[in-house]
């Protein structure tokens, strides 16, 4: 039995006595916990592939913040990995593929399914340590990038404003795109089940780059795997579907009936009530640069934000947290949701 059940329960659709809060990217990013570890190491990679070290820096937020949730420390940037893309953390600036997907032949030579994500051994080891340690205070979260997503970096090769070398692909060569997102699909389904069966409580799916597509593409390329994904875990434990930028989708993203959907900051509440209806539990969607303000200005947008949403809410951020977000800023948002009753 989880011993703070607030996440869990507000997923249930039942009535609770607050919202939940936890932080997309709560983990590394602001703490300075997080930093000392990560500057004594050699690098990302190193951190990610340790699995005492994943436990680490996945419970240091829940101690220093006081979060309703836990999100294990790894990257979505594992799957293209243990299919064979291996990628570096190039400091201050991000991802960077050495080797990108360019041809059919670049495709078949991916591994995938579960021959690929039996790899990940350190994901699973990380998390059955994370769950033991964190002795049931709060659920673990596990996600995965949406296909979409990891075929940006995997094509591209690195960060993009516009990741116009993987759109190129979309409307170029279709049937190659569809071949590789299947492929990422089918892997991330085995990765999930496997995450699922050490540990995780809940299953987010990220799909940072949703808003650089239009309705139509999204509709083709990017909907029917994340359905996909929903259906295979959804049977097992709650998911959130976050697609950024997909206000355009929010009813398809609905119809697959996720248990929760993630707003981006971008994305009004009160447009979000009058499409998804009164009932459909939603997470977000403060604009992570508002932790910047004052904490009376901080306070008062979080109990606003609650407020406008009405119930069936677990509160975070529309995108991950800033690197240089002021600590005490992050945790006034905390408190100021922790101190509200419905
Ligand atoms: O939420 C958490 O705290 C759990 C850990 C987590 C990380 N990455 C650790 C990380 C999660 C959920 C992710 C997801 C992720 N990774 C996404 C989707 C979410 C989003 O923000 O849109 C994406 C697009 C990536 C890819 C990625 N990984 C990028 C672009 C970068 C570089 C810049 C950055 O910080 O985002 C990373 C590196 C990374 N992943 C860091 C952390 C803590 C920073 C690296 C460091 O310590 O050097």
């Amino acid at each position: 039995m989880i011993k703070n059940d607030l996440l869990l329960r507000t997923i249930a659709g039942e009535k609770v006595e607050r919202p939940p809060v936890w932080l997309m990217r709560q983990a590394g990013r602001i703490l300075p916990q997080y930093r000392a570890i990560r500057s004594s190491l050699s690098g990302f990679i190193e951190l990610v592939t340790t699995p005492e070290l994943v436990r680490e820096v996945t419970i240091q937020p829940v101690d220093e913040l006081g979060v309703d949730a836990a999100i294990i420390f790894s990257d979505i940037l594992v799957i293209p990995e243990c299919m064979g893309l291996e990628y570096e953390m190039v400091e201050k600036k991000g991802p960077y593929f050495p080797a990108t997907i360019q041809s059919e032949a670049d495709i078949d030579k991916l591994d995938s399914g579960s021959a690929a994500a039996d790899k990940l051994s350190y994901v699973y080891q990380g998390l059955s340590l994370t769950k033991e340690a964190l002795d049931e205070r709060v659920p673990l979260i596990g996600f995965a990038g949406a296909p979409w997503t990891l075929m940006c970096y995997m094509v591209e090769g690195s960060g993009s404003k516009t990741f116009s070398k993987p759109k190129r692909m979309l409307y170029q060569e279709p049937e190659l795109a569809h071949k590789l997102l299947s492929k990422i699909t089918d892997t991330t389904i085995a990765y999930l089940k496997q995450k699922v069966a050490h540990g995780a409580d809940v299953i987010q799916i990220f799909d940072s780059w949703a808003g650089v597509l239009d309705e139509h593409t999204y509709k083709t390329f990017c909907i029917p795997y994340i359905r996909k994904m929903v259906e295979a875990i959804n049977p097992l434990v709650p998911t959130i579907v976050f697609s950024k930028g997909a206000w355009f989708s929010l009813p398809e993203i609905q119809a697959m009936s996720p248990n929760v959907i993630g707003v981006d900051w971008n994305t009004d509440m009160s447009y979000i009530r009058k499409v998804l209806g009164p009932d459909q539990v939603v997470q977000g969607n403060l604009d992570p640069c508002v932790l910047y303000a004052s904490h009376k200005e901080i306070e008062a947008q979080a109990i606003n934000l609650i407020n406008k949403v009405g119930g069936n809410h677990i509160v975070n951020l529309g995108h991950g947290v800033y690197p240089d977000t002021p600590l005490d800023g992050v945790k006034a948002f905390v408190n100021a949701v922790k101190g509200y009753r419905y």
